[in-house]
């Protein structure tokens, strides 16, 4: 019989000649996988179908069992593999794919997000012609610095927004992950998601279950806006913390004061956040360390007690100052890290990721605790449980991880390293499942040195995640519409900065208000106007926020396009819609098109209101303050786009 075919997870060393699904150094040392069906069942799971297939192999006792979820409502698939055997001695497991997609078109177009520090999210597209193109990442931790967990594939023609069949994927792994496009030989076109096996030969006991990562993907015949927003509602349904629930603005610290702050400071601060009108003052980092304080980021991490030089009252003193300031507190921590100097590494060096018989090469003066070890886990969830415990009342954690891992060797595996990779994100994801296990209503941010984690696994733990540390309002134009791609921005972290301060502080704070609002400078940088200005697109925001969070995100103009940019979020019932439209670097004498809306009701008549004004400035407008049918703002749109560099419009629709 032969092995080839139209194949959903090809095994290895017999008659496939394309990259394996799965791959198997057997007890005995054969190196060959044929699976086979056995029998399949499906089931009813929350939000839709389970369908299960299991394969076995003949000659060796491998089990295989394919999980589909199928979300028919939001016509998402979610699939995930299962490998065990029962052979006497382990084996030895080097591709552990999470699924196999198989297509056929005339021509295969790949759109990927590659990153940096700064440089989160940017698109770029490119064909497949035969052979590989591989997308992966070796950090370890801080995994998705220079390339992103998903993708879009356009058939027949590169993707396009309203238009054309295209497929979005992306894996649920905050570790190292593969991706492998593949065309072979009679131009079909094979797609691997999995973990990276780079240094991964895993070691497979008897009985012992290997659980792929999620992949999900979802396709439309109708562009990639449609198939964002296909994520965005099955994320905010069914994987999303809280997907359902509010988002809390909030005045930050960092780029305001960085590691210098006291008590007395932090207390103005939070009156500030209260003067702004957001709900939360977020404490950053260099709070803790003692005996190594962390007044700089050489020095405290892991030592999370607050420091007593700055913080006399401990963290309950800026609980005490946050409610009598009338906002809730959040604060920053960064727990699978360690300074050398920190009490924590003199305690327990053999925590860290380190190599022997090597110079030990640091990132940002930092080591990678070693999460496979379950003593080291404890202690990561400690750092969260303490600080709950003693503080019940601290409202949010803004999770960071700064540093990849540098020094691949575990103290604790010992002559198991290949495992270290997968086995230390499984030692994270176990730790977020007991920080959500005890503290389920607790929000948390994902941050990663801006936006260098994103994915679907860790965020049924994190209610948002941090995009970029790139606050330049342009730059976040393309980074933000890079990750609405796949994430709702509900799930987007955004503030306003003073990145860019030749931009005005309306242009930045339109920018940020896209997303899950917040604020990162003082106010003494703003002047009366532009502080009256803030107060009122926070308000605006927390007025409108249902529509932006929770509504359909229709990207009207791309920023990649040209010098403009417009989006818009339209509520389901479609009676309310928001529109954002952004002027970048108009040409001289440029014509100026109308933005066509999307996503209303062609029937009902909506009002068009100019908002988040400048004070004393009134709308220029055309069409503000009067009525157009959904169908005129749709076909004809409005002339919101200027001449002006950096401009921008906020444009409240509402249905009469
Ligand atoms: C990196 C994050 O992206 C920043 O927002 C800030 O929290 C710093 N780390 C603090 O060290």
């Amino acid at each position: 019989v032969s092995t080839r075919g139209w194949e959903v997870y090809p095994g290895s060393g017999a008659e496939d000649y394309f990259e394996p699904a799965v791959a198997i150094t057997h007890s005995d040392g054969n190196p060959c996988t044929i699976l086979r069906y056995v029998s399949s069942e499906q089931k009813d799971v929350a939000g839709g179908t389970e369908t299960v297939i299991n394969l076995k192999d003949d000659k060796y006792p491998v089990e295989v069992t394919l999980h589909y979820i199928a979300y028919p409502k939001e016509n998402v698939i979610k699939t995930w593999s299962e490998i065990r055997h029962n052979e006497k001695k382990p084996v030895a497991l080097w591709r552990y794919a999470s699924t196999m997609l198989y297509f056929s078109a005339s021509d295969y177009f790949l759109t990927e997000f590659s990153s940096d520090w700064a440089k989160e999210a940017q698109m770029s597209s490119q064909q497949l012609r035969f052979g590989k193109k591989v997308i992966d990442t070796k950090l370890g931790s801080r995994a998705a610095m220079h390339t992103h967990p998903f993708f879009e594939l356009g058939l027949g023609q590169p993707v396009q927004e309203t238009q054309g069949r295209v497929m979005l994927g992306t894996v649920g792994w905050t570790g190292n992950f593969q991706f492998t496009f593949e065309v072979d030989n009679v131009g079909n076109l094979r797609v691997i998601p999995a973990i990276n096996p780079y240094a991964s030969t895993y070691e497979l006991k008897a009985d012992e279950v290997f659980s792929t990562p999620e992949f999900m993907f979802t396709f439309s015949n109708n562009g990639t806006g449609e198939a964002s927003r296909n994520f965005h509602d099955w994320a905010r349904n069914h994987q999303l913390k809280d997907g359902q629930g509010d988002r809390l603005s909030l005045l930050n610290n960092w780029e305001n004061t960085y590691f210098k702050f006291d008590q007395q400071l932090l207390a103005q601060l939070m009156k500030e956040a209260k003067a702004l009108g957001v709900d939360m003052f977020l404490l950053d980092d260099g709070w803790f360390g003692n005996k190594h304080p962390r007044n700089s980021d050489n020095a405290g991490l892991g030592d999370w007690e607050a420091m007593k030089s700055k913080l006399p009252g401990g963290i309950p003193a800026l609980v005490d100052a946050a409610k009598e300031a009338g906002v809730k507190f959040g604060i920053w921590i960064e727990p699978e890290m360690v300074n050398p100097r920190s009490e924590l590494f003199e305690k327990h060096p053999d925590w860290a990721i380190t190599l022997p018989n090597r110079e030990t090469y640091y990132y940002r003066n930092q080591l990678v605790l070693d999460l496979s070890n379950p003593k080291v886990q404890d202690f990561v969830f400690g750092v969260v449980d303490n600080i709950l415990t003693e503080n019940p009342e601290v409202a949010y954690f803004k999770w960071d991880c700064n540093s990849p891992i540098t020094n691949i060797y575990s103290p604790y595996l010992k002559n198991k390293q290949g495992q270290l990779y997968i086995d230390h994100v499984r030692g994270i994801y176990n730790v977020l499942k007991r920080v959500k296990e005890k503290y389920p209503n607790t929000p948390m941010m994902l941050c990663s040195g801006g936006g260098a984690r994103c994915d679907y696994e860790a965020l049924k733990y994190f209610t948002e995640f941090w995009c970029s540390d790139n606050t330049d309002p342009i730059e976040r134009l393309y980074i933000q519409w890079g990750f609405s791609q796949i994430f709702p921005v509900k799930a987007m972290a955004a503030h306003v900065t003073s990145w860019n301060k030749r931009t005005s502080v309306k242009f930045r704070t339109d920018v940020a208000s896209m997303c899950k609002l917040g604020f990162d400078l003082g106010l003494k940088e703003l002047n009366a106007n532009e502080l009256a200005y803030c107060q009122s697109a926070v308000a605006n925001w927390t007025r409108l926020k249902k529509v932006i969070l929770d509504g359909d995100q229709y990207r009207l103009v791309s920023p990649y396009d040209g010098n403009h940019m417009a989006v818009m979020y339209a509520a389901p019932d479609k009676n309310k819609a928001v529109l954002y439209t952004y002027d970048i670097h108009p040409r001289y004498a440029e014509n100026l098109l109308p933005v066509t809306l999307q996503g209303l009701d062609a029937k009902k008549m909506y009002k068009v209101k100019e908002i988040n004004l400048m004070p004393n400035k009134k709308s220029d407008l055309d069409a503000n303050e009067k009525t157009y049918s959904g169908d005129y703002l749709m076909k004809v749109g409005i002339h919101a786009f200027t001449a002006n560099r950096t401009f921008s419009r906020v444009i409240e629709l509402t249905a009469e």
